[in-house]
């Protein structure tokens, strides 16, 4: 896809006064940019991403396709399946008239307690780099902008808008920076990288990270990089230090209530402390990015739009998620289960019933429906009952059906009314659920600024006699009533240091205690005063949360236990939530919340045939591991999780994952997200993950790369052919069991006797193969220079010698060597 006409664009750009194009250099709202008729350029709009494409909405009405976590991405190690996420991506931005997708999320897995490691692909840069490429060549093949985020090492959340990240050169170029500079570099039949990079909130070694001189040093001068560097969403926070580094537009807008450019950056030109070069340059590359997405009208080669092909998102996110499931342990080949005499199965544990399908922050989506394990199973059409067993959840979770009705009973929802301060009604929106966020104003109501007050009014109906818990979660003054009768009436503050986006996923709650009889309705309503938050000015958000009747935890426990001992196979579904692991903060255990390991434990006591399904986006302690038959991850599976579950657990898809990062035994020896006085050292250096495992002789839970299949493999022979281009390995496997299977051959390379400190392997390249019963087959994996190169002395330096490679089917098991001498 070629790039718009460089003169053509000089010319527009040539024709704006200073005024227009400052104004051009941030958001005009929260997600747009301005259109500039002048220069003949539309509105072009901007979404989060990865895991879906949210639009310029938060909430139920415009719902997007959900596809799999990152993390579940990356694990699939298949790079054309997720060039086809990225396609089917460009479709929903298409559709939902989005230019710019905010993803991939390519930032390392530092450490499991990172709160987005969800929304990244791996702790190995080789990996991140090859799954990334891939997500972004799917995309933009299909003319929507990928924004490669977030530039560079916010790879925690805590005090992630002012940590200053220390970091050593080596360790920066070989670790954090690889991803980035092979997904904005890469270039192959005229295909140029990501067309955006977004800076992140944080410093780096001094320097807040829209202000740092990496970004022109290093994107500009040394990688050549033509494409748009935007803020995170207000990382820009100096009028001169920013236009001065090569950040070109300030997100979210506009700059009157977000952006500190504006009149104050066109007083900065005409003052002669802000070079009108540098802000023409900055221009120059949105229209460049407006280009590039079809949104230039007259554009000379311009790219865009291109029509992305037709998908089956259903069937394609079904066999997304199927191929990222890490089966991780399978004693007595339990799985798959036999369809033919299968009798009861027990779908046990808090996440077996809702279904857990993303992280939280900023990648929420809202898919038009979800498959919960409980759905997927049953519509396999097998005899299925399901218990509990503990609560999953921290928080109590938003009022939903059967209990949720619209005022008048009609179906599930609410009705929300906006008032002036005056009392006037000035609108009305009929909601299908109970989360509210209203991010770009209120957008479906004129005269958004007279908003005052907004009630929301619904019915609960009672399903069995009880103690509802009935309240909201938001931020300011909320008055609710049940009945008539004011049930609270009281203001709910944040903790003075919590996040934007932890003020926005987890604010605090207050609930009340409704004793209702079966079949009873009551008529809440819920009255906010808009303007008594503390956030109004970014955005309004409330939940009406509703905790339903339900036993004792001693009791759901026996409950659960008694069905698993009853029942043929016990599915136990363990997990997280979105409110565990989310954007805005990391988390500071990596155990299962409350008591799903007592769980867990007792399922597998009362039945030996007991598969342990874990359903989070990052890595968890399971201490019982060696104590179950299965232990299937399938991380946040997307809206189609639950019948990927069925067809993998039936032996109708193949688990088709390996682990994209290390899977902890404990939390012993893993780097810290805590920074000491504002500043969080990677003291860990080139040692994260694999790396530091096998530095140190510790052994995990399970190993990079793990994962087994439901057939079995040898691994005959390696070789490495002399007159190859490259360094190209070439590995033989077969496949030695009675199934067809898939298999992802990963090549290690080592250097013994190094004259520098090395990691002892680190992986150099991987390649999946498909074959049938008995059938041998021979993949070649080229490896690239950069494999054998090392950082030194401020460039790229290749150490001559003999590099030793090692071929096998995980970080920990590799069978085959070979040695080249790299010269
Ligand atoms: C996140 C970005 C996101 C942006 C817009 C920020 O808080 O860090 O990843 O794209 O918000 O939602």
């Amino acid at each position: 896809m070629s790039a718009p006409d460089e003169e053509d664009l000089r010319n527009r750009v040539a024709r704006l006064s200073l005024e227009q194009k400052v104004r051009l250099l941030t958001g005009a709202d929260f997600w747009a940019l301005y259109p500039e008729p002048d220069a003949g350029l539309r509105r072009v709009v901007t979404s989060d991403g990865p895991a879906g494409v949210r639009g310029e909405t938060w909430d139920e009405r415009d719902t997007s396709a959900n596809v799999p976590s990152p993390t579940a991405l990356a694990a699939t190690w298949d790079c054309d399946r997720v060039e086809a996420v990225g396609r089917l991506l460009a479709g929903e931005a298409r559709r939902k008239g989005v230019d710019v997708l905010l993803a991939p999320t390519v930032n390392l897995h530092r450490t499991p307690f990172g709160g987005r490691h969800f929304e990244c692909f791996s702790e190995d840069p080789v990996l991140t780099a090859r799954i990334g490429v891939a997500y972004v060549r799917g995309l933009q093949g299909c003319g929507v902008a990928a924004t490669v985020k977030h530039f560079i090492c916010n790879d925690s959340e805590t005090e992630r808008m002012s940590v200053d990240v220390r970091v050593d050169e080596r360790t920066l170029r070989e670790l954090y920076l690889a991803p980035f500079e092979a997904i904005l570099r890469f270039s192959d039949g005229g295909d140029v990288g990501a067309w955006a990079v977004m800076a992140s909130y944080n410093q780096v070694n001094g320097f807040t990270m829209t202000e740092s001189p990496l970004l022109r040093d290093i994107l500009h001068d040394e990688w050549g990089y033509d494409g748009l560097v935007m803020s995170d969403w207000t990382a820009a926070r100096s009028t001169e230090p920013t236009a001065r580094a090569a950040l070109d537009l300030a997100m979210p807008g506009p700059a009157e209530r977000f952006g500190p450019w504006g009149n104050a950056l066109v007083e900065a030109v005409r003052a002669g402390h802000v070079d009108e070069a540098l802000i023409d340059d900055k221009v120059l590359r949105i229209l460049r990015l407006a280009g590039r997405v079809g949104a230039l009208d007259g554009a000379v080669s311009s790219s865009g739009p291109v029509t992305p092909p037709p998908a089956d998102v259903p069937a394609e996110l079904r066999a997304a998620a199927a191929a990222g499931f890490v089966l991780a342990r399978n004693e007595g080949s339990l799985l798959p289960l036999d369809r033919a005499g299968l009798g009861r199965v027990a779908v046990i544990g808090p996440n077996g019933e809702v279904a857990r399908t993303l992280g939280g922050g900023s990648a929420t989506v809202f898919p038009p429906y979800t498959v919960s394990p409980l759905d997927g199973l049953r519509a396999a059409g097998l005899d299925v009952a399901f218990a509990p067993g503990t609560l999953g959840h921290l928080r109590t979770a938003a009022a939903r059906a059967p209990w949720l009705l619209r005022p008048d009973g009609s179906g599930t929802g609410a009705e929300v009314r906006f008032f002036s301060a005056s009392g006037e009604l000035l609108g009305t929106e009929q909601r299908d659920a109970a989360v509210f966020r209203w991010m770009n104003g209120f957008e479906t109501v004129g005269a958004a600024e007279e908003i005052a007050r907004l009630e929301i009014s619904c019915v609960i109906r009672a399903t069995e006699a009880g103690v509802y818990r009935l309240g909201v979660s938001g931020l300011g003054q909320f008055r609710l009533l049940a009945d008539d009768a004011v049930v609270f009436d009281e203001t709910l503050a944040m903790r003075e240091d919590a996040d934007v986006a932890e003020t926005l996923m987890a604010p605090p709650q207050r609930l009340a205690p409704l004793g209702l009889a079966a079949g009873q309705s009551v008529a809440v309503r819920l009255q906010h005063d808009v303007a008594s938050s503390p956030m109004a000015g970014f955005g309004t958000f409330l939940q009406l949360s509703l905790e339903v009747p339900h036993g004792s935890d001693d009791e759901e426990m026996d409950a659960a236990v008694a069905l698993a001992a009853g029942s043929d196979v016990a599915v136990v579904v363990v997990g997280t939530t979105a409110e565990v692991e989310s954007e805005g903060f990391d988390r500071t255990s990596l155990a299962l919340p409350g008591r799903q390991d007592e769980l867990v434990r007792r399922v597998a006591a009362a039945n030996p045939r007991t598969v342990v399904v874990v359903n989070s986006g990052a890595p968890v302690l399971m201490p019982w591991a060696g104590d179950v038959a299965a232990v299937l991850l399938t991380w946040f599976g997307g809206q189609e999780f639950g019948n990927a579950l069925a067809d993998v657990l039936l032996g109708e898809a193949e688990p088709g994952g390996r682990l994209p990062t290390t899977w902890p035994a404990s939390e012993d020896g893993l780097p810290s997200p805590r920074p000491s006085d504002g500043v969080l050292r990677y003291t860990e250096g080139l040692f994260i993950g694999y790396r530091g495992y096998d530095r140190d002789g510790r052994e995990p839970l399970f190993p990079f790369g793990h994962g087994r299949g439901y057939t079995s493999w040898s691994y005959e022979s390696i070789t490495v052919p002399a007159d190859a281009p490259g360094v190209c390995v070439c590995v033989t496997v077969r496949n030695t069991g009675a199934r067809p299977g898939r298999e992802v051959v990963q090549v290690y390379a080592s250097r013994p006797g190094s004259s520098v400190e090395r990691p002892v392997k680190w992986l150099a390249g991987f390649a999946a193969v498909d074959a049938g019963p008995g059938e041998t087959v021979n993949v070649g994996i080229l490896l690239p220079e950069r494999v054998f190169e090392h950082w030194a002395d401020g460039g790229w330096t290749l150490e001559g010698g003999t590099f030793v490679l090692s071929a096998g089917p995980s970080s920990a098991s590799l069978p085959l060597t070979a040695e080249v001498t790299v010269k």
